[in-house]
């Protein structure tokens, strides 16, 4: 007797599960040449499936009040077994998520797989990215240090520009006139039960659109040629590789250097995403010297600085997210080829110059 094909057997009299796996991993193929960039959208699946497991871990000792949250974060770091191994791959975690989230972001962009028909791939990616910004600022406020109550206050300060909703809006987001208990209670709440909700719903319907349409075929080499499609038709690839084993190992490899650079990063420089003003607690009536944003936001922080008005630096920001939004429906060539679209790659390479030189400026000034 074969448990293995037993429990199968089984399986498959009353679901049909060889055929589902077959039709789903082994039958489902993948173009030729599909490169290391398709593995982006694995990493961040396995980056944020440990980001769930490692904060429901942390919410078994964290309490949200804001005299009690700075003490249970110390806490876990110094007393809870393994507590601040825990909580610096949250916190390590966090940023490489964002990291990883660019260069999905980028590849997509690059390869132009962003056109008709994946505009809903494309857009649900877009909210997916910003509600990962919003999961970063929400868990900031969480350890209430200085930098936790300092940043936020910033940060909700810049919504006080916008005209004629501003003030009602930072009341709206502390939930009174200056960060406090309230402010904690609220960015919990989202942190920990309505951001994971909306990503999850989203996640679901992201991999469903790219499941639905297919997976697109890199735009390089002689075999490439530029469709435009009408109809709706799932994208084969007749002539492609089987997405398992095939694939599935190009993305376990890749997912495990992804895990092997965090606990790298978790192990030997913490730090990295841990500043000083991390470590003590939260003090109203002490504002620190220099209260700088993560990195990640270093280039709105210094867009905001550099206009004439913080209203204007709001504006171009909120232009430029727009932009890149609605990006499908303005660039609806269906050319992909990268050397085929030289205004396209100028514009890229000089977003990305743009965000590297605000970033760097923000950090240094
Ligand atoms: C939690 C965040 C995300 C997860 C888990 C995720 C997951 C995935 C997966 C598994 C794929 C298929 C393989 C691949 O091309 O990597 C994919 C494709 C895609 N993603 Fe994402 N993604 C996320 C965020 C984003 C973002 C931020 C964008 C862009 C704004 C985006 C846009 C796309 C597009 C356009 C495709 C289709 C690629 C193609 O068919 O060639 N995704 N995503």
């Amino acid at each position: 007797m074969n448990p293995y094909k037993e429990t199968v057997d089984w399986l498959d009299r009353r679901i049909g599960i060889r055929a589902l796996l077959h039709q789903q991993l082994t039958g489902y193929l993948l173009p030729r040449n599909i490169n290391i960039w398709y593995t982006m959208g694995a990493v961040l699946m396995a980056m944020f499936g440990l980001q769930f497991l490692t904060g429901i871990l942390l919410l078994v000792y964290y309490v949200p009040d804001t005299e009690k949250a700075f003490a249970s974060v110390t806490m876990i770091m110094n007393e809870v077994p393994y507590g601040w191994l825990i909580r610096y791959l949250h916190v390590v975690g966090s940023n490489l998520i964002i990291v990883f989230l660019l260069l999905h972001m980028l590849s997509v962009l690059y390869m132009g797989s962003y056109k008709r028909p994946r505009e809903l791939t494309w857009v649900s990616g877009f909210i997916l990215f910003n509600l990962g910004l919003v999961f970063c600022l929400t868990g900031y406020l969480l350890p209430w240090s200085q930098l936790s109550f300092w940043a936020t206050t910033v940060a909700t300060d810049a919504a006080g520009a916008i005209p004629i909703v501003g003030d009602f809006l930072i009341e709206f987001l502390r939930g009174g006139p200056s960060v406090g208990e309230a402010t904690l209670g609220r960015f919990f709440a989202l942190h920990v039960m309505g951001l994971p909700m909306a990503f999850l719903a989203l996640v679901g319907f992201h991999l469903f659109c790219v499941r639905r349409i297919g997976i697109s075929a890199p735009p390089f080499g002689e075999e490439y040629q530029p469709k435009l499609t009408y109809g709706f038709g799932h994208e084969e690839h007749p002539n492609g590789v089987p997405f398992h084993p095939h694939y599935t190992v190009k993305d376990l490899a890749v997912v495990f250097f992804a895990l092997a650079l965090l606990v790298a990063i978790t192990f030997y420089a913490p730090w990295l995403f841990i500043p000083l003003d991390a470590l003590t607690p939260a003090d109203p009536f002490t504002t620190p010297e220099h209260i700088k944003p993560e990195w990640y936001f270093l280039w709105a922080y210094q867009t905001l600085k550099i206009f004439p008005s913080e209203f204007l630096g709001l504006a171009a920001q909120g232009a430029a997210m727009g932009f890149l939004a609605m990006l499908p429906f303005i660039d609806r060539g269906p050319e992909r080829r990268p050397v085929k679209r030289p205004i396209f790659i100028s514009l890229y390479l000089l977003g990305i110059l743009l965000f590297v030189g605000l970033s760097m400026w923000g950090h240094y000034s």
